[in-house]
């Protein structure tokens, strides 16, 4: 079980961006959360490869890809040349998610898949075996700074009991609502990587936010 912690680049100060990513370089942060939206898939409309291209050349850290746009697959390959380590797909936004996993894998990327907060762990019992890491939202997807959903805790534990069972590699992610209040019953609950936008971003010690959602070392 690791304890990793990907500060989501959605609430940076972008004006600022160049000095926010050498934050998290020098940070205890382990991955950069890069959310992507559509405006079809959720509501909102975030930031694309201009700015995916901008973090790739100065973060000294590995790249996870939130993908919140309908039939990604469109966009697999391109994610992929753009640098990402792990791109995360949403179960809802996929027909063939089969074909979208092995898709990403085949870039020599590591497959996520996300489950919006109303989506069982079921639906995922024929594919967990090949993913790499499952994201569980924790909120509604589509914005930062939201609450976190208390039923997440059961979840994880559901889908850790899953992995277990399938004999699954994958990872589990909680994305939405993090913070240094609610981290640590997230690793005890099973989850290896913890994403936070306004936790750390919105402190006043970034470094020091990133540090405390981590807990000890
Ligand atoms: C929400 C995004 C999250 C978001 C998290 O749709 O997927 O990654 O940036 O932000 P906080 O931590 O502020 O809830
Ligand atoms: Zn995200």
């Amino acid at each position: 079980m690791s304890r990793l912690i990907a500060p989501s680049i959605l609430a940076a100060d972008f004006a600022r961006l160049g000095e926010e990513i050498d934050m998290i370089n020098r940070s205890d942060a382990d991955w950069f959360h890069i959310d992507v939206m559509d405006g079809v898939f959720v509501p909102n409309i975030s930031f694309g490869f201009p700015v995916m291209d901008a973090v790739y050349k100065r973060a000294t850290k590995p790249l996870d890809v939130h993908l919140m746009i309908v039939d990604p697959d469109r966009y697999v390959s391109q994610f992929a040349k753009a640098g990402a380590h792990v791109i995360t797909v949403h179960y809802e936004a996929c027909t063939h998610l089969h074909r979208t996993v092995q898709a990403i894998q085949a870039e020599g990327v590591k497959a996520g898949v996300s489950l919006n907060p109303h989506t069982p762990v079921s639906a995922l019992e024929d594919i967990i075996a090949d993913l790499d890491l499952v994201l569980i939202m924790s909120v509604n997807p589509g914005y930062g700074g939201q609450k976190f959903i208390e039923n997440t805790y059961d979840k994880v534990a559901r889908l850790k009991t899953l992995i277990t069972e399938k004999k699954s590699k994958a990872v589990i992610e909680i994305d939405g609502g993090v913070n240094a209040s609610n981290a640590a019953r997230l690793y005890e609950s099973g989850a290896d990587v913890l994403v936070a936008g306004n936790a750390v971003f919105a402190a006043e010690d970034p470094e020091a936010a990133i540090t405390a959602i981590k807990g000890e070392k």
